[in-house]
């Protein structure tokens, strides 16, 4: 254990949509576990990038959310995944689309940062690149919930009226996280199986940076959940750090870019945020957005738009 010199803080999202009772616990508990673990690098002297990618992988895992084991299908009922993860030291960054048969493509993605001279690899490239990095693929079938199958069987309606996609519950969205360590160092990662019934190919915000996520030393780091198109229309993660540039608070500058993206191209999302010294905001428009932040070893969490609940670290 070390002695934080600055304030070191962690906050994660699982996905702001219309979230359902059945999976309402599961996605509360699930935030709660990836925010605790993320923080844990934090505490033991690791970097936000480590500590992100830590907390967005054990929400992969967690086949309460929409990202790896959980994932939406397509409208071929094939699972493609997208995410990104970006280190505001360097703006390093690295992203995947469109992969398959990934259980974290969140460390694909840091591999695509870390191993190769570009920042996005796609599709049969990024498989490709897998496998020469040793990332094992899986069998979609093994990242599939029986409760996905049932929701892709109801009629097909991949709604294009975007705040009534993510206020019901045929949405289901994306996980992130973002986080400051004790150096004031920021990074953020986000991770996504899209939108349920999307086109084959189809691309969202998720691993796109400066919307799906973004993440600078000199302002902040941010990663974005809800309507993709919407969100790459606005490019909503830089939007949100621009405001914070200006001068805005962080929570004013999610708030107000929220409301932009509603207002402009009636898009419905949420979004985390934190600056280098350790101020954080989380905001969203839809019914509930489950999220979990540490800071000074307590831990807040909330669902519904007015909760801030609130326990220590044990
Ligand atoms: N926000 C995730 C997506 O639209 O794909």
């Amino acid at each position: 254990m070390i002695d934080l010199k600055m304030k070191a803080v962690l906050v994660v999202h699982g996905g702001a949509w219309a979230i359902p009772e059945e999976l309402s616990k599961a996605s509360v508990e699930g935030v709660q576990s990836a925010a605790r673990q993320g923080f844990s690098v934090l505490k033991s002297g690791g970097c936000a990038l480590d500590a992100v990618e830590v907390a967005v992988r054990a929400m992969e895992d967690n086949t309460a959310f929409d990202a790896g084991h959980g994932s939406v299908l397509n409208t071929d009922g094939e699972v493609e995944l997208d995410a990104l993860i970006m280190d505001g030291r360097t703006l390093a960054s690295g992203a995947v689309s469109s992969v398959k048969n990934i259980a974290n493509p969140v460390s694909l993605a840091r591999a695509v940062m870390e191993k190769t001279d570009h920042v996005m690899l796609t599709g049969r490239g990024a498989n490709l690149f897998a496998e020469r990095v040793g990332v094992h693929t899986v069998p979609t079938e093994t990242l599939v919930t029986e409760y996905e199958r049932k929701e892709w069987e109801k009629p097909k309606k991949y709604m294009t009226g975007v705040k009534e996609l993510f206020n019901s519950q045929w949405a289901h969205d994306t996980v992130g996280a973002v986080a400051v360590d004790c150096s004031g160092n920021v990074a953020c990662a986000t991770s996504t199986g899209g939108i349920r019934n999307k086109m084959v190919g189809r691309v969202g915000d998720s691993p796109v940076i400066g919307s799906g996520g973004y993440a600078d030393n000199h302002s902040g780091a941010v990663s974005c959940t809800g309507h993709g198109e919407s969100i790459l229309k606005v490019t909503l993660a830089r939007l949100i750090l621009f405001h914070v540039e200006q001068g805005k608070e962080v929570s004013q500058a999610v708030e107000v870019s929220l409301r932009y993206m509603d207002e402009r191209v009636q898009g419905g999302g949420g979004a985390i945020a934190v600056t280098p010294s350790g101020k954080w905001a989380i905001n969203f428009t839809t019914e509930r957005m489950a999220w979990a932040a540490v800071e000074n070893d307590v831990l807040w969490y909330g669902l519904d738009p007015s909760d801030k609940f609130q326990e220590e670290l044990q």
